[in-house]
């Protein structure tokens, strides 16, 4: 039997589409969950959306304890006050309503409660063994797709770089997708989180791990994104509009989860932690330099993926796709709100050494389709500038 043809697929339980989130004291009733701990931040409680799904719990005879105190890029000591707070108040499962640092934290407290240690003991591939304590994510934003991923992303706050811990446990149980949240994002987080989208249905189906499944997820989300999401920024309270762009954060991520990503975002996630800058906004202004990189190793997929952004390459010669593909990226995050460059946000030509050799370590690189190594790392981010 040839197992190089079978294809593996990473997914949690999900209920999607609008008042999904409502859902949520189905699955603790029947987990028999007598206290949750209810991981969030301070603006998506501000926004509302905290104080319906508690009071969904204890209408249920639950108890609610909840912990807001996440920053975003969540740091390390954040999660181990949260799992320590789990266990004071002798909680026995999770609810995380927010965005993608407060899913991320939401796993990490898992971790740590049940592994022990610290979250940091748990960076790369396939390290969190054992049964962590059931997790039901609501994500609150277009984009992240920490709901469905295998992927917890923490910011290691002595090295500042933020670290990716990989795992199949990291897949929530159950993940609520509703579009309703996303109409209390920003314009601006609207257009970051939606480009974190576009980058991981990019980088999944550019991915050395790509395969039949995850292409066709890949191929979605980019024509459902590149159609809905700038219409969602100027159409705020369109529900169509952010159904439609959550569906294609959703597809995007499950296609990651199974391929992984590139090194557009090992360079986000040493550039994040370093500069504690949004995780959509360092993608956003590393995407058109690291398509350029990566193009003749992919060129056939990544003209697709120009398709998938509504691009015609008829008549356009060969040799001035990429350049065309670039551009197109460029005016594409500029269209969605995000101007300038790394430089603008502090990004210095003295820091590039030290970024790049964060970077290379991040596994992200290993589905990469070309392999970089330290050197052309550097010249990404040097042109990023
Ligand atoms: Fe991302």
């Amino acid at each position: 039997m040839d197992v190089s043809s079978l294809h593996n697929f990473l997914a949690p339980e999900v209920i999607f589409g609008i008042d999904a989130r409502l859902q949520v004291g189905r699955y603790l009733k029947n987990w028999t969950t007598r206290k949750v701990l209810l991981v969030t931040d301070a603006s998506v409680e501000l926004a509302g959306w905290v104080k319906e799904i508690t009071q969904q719990i204890e209408q249920l005879g639950l108890e609610v304890a909840i912990f807001r105190d996440i920053s975003p890029n969540p740091r390390d000591y954040e999660i181990m006050i949260g799992a320590d707070f789990y266990k004071d108040q002798e909680c026995d499962g999770i609810v995380a309503v927010g965005g993608g640092s407060v899913l991320d934290a939401a796993k990490g407290i898992a971790i740590v409660v049940s592994c022990g240690g610290n979250i940091l003991d748990y960076e790369g591939v396939d390290r969190v063994l054992g049964s962590l304590p059931p997790l039901i994510c609501i994500p609150t934003t277009g984009g992240t797709s920490a709901d469905v991923s295998r992927f917890c992303i923490v910011n290691d706050t002595r090295s500042r770089c933020k670290i990716a811990i990989i795992s199949k446990a990291m897949v929530p149980n159950v993940a609520l997708v509703d579009p309703k949240p996303l109409t209390t994002m920003s314009d601006y987080l609207t257009g970051c989180t939606g480009v974190d989208a576009i980058v991981h249905a990019m980088e999944a189906f550019v991915s050395n791990q790509a395969d039949l499944l995850t292409d066709s997820l890949a191929l979605k989300a980019m024509s459902l994104l590149s159609k809905n999401l700038l219409q969602s920024i100027k159409d705020p309270d369109n529900l169509d509009y952010r159904e439609q762009v959550m569906l294609g954060s959703f597809y995007a991520g499950l296609a990651f989860s199974s391929a992984s990503l590139g090194c557009n975002h090992s360079l986000a996630h040493s550039i994040g932690g370093y500069l504690d800058l949004p995780h959509g906004e360092c993608n956003a202004l590393l995407l058109p330099q690291v398509v350029d990189f990566n193009y003749s190793s992919a060129e056939d997929r990544y003209l697709r993926l120009g398709e998938g952004l509504g691009m015609d390459w008829r008549g356009v010669p060969i040799s001035r796709r990429r350049k065309r593909l670039v551009l197109f990226l460029k005016e594409m995050t500029d269209r969605l709100g995000i101007h300038g460059s790394l430089k603008n946000r502090g990004l210095h030509t003295r820091d590039v050494a030290i970024l790049a050799q964060k970077a290379i370590k991040d596994p992200c690189n290993a589905t990469n389709p070309k392999k970089p190594n330290v050197s052309d790392l550097e010249l990404v981010l040097e042109e990023s500038l």
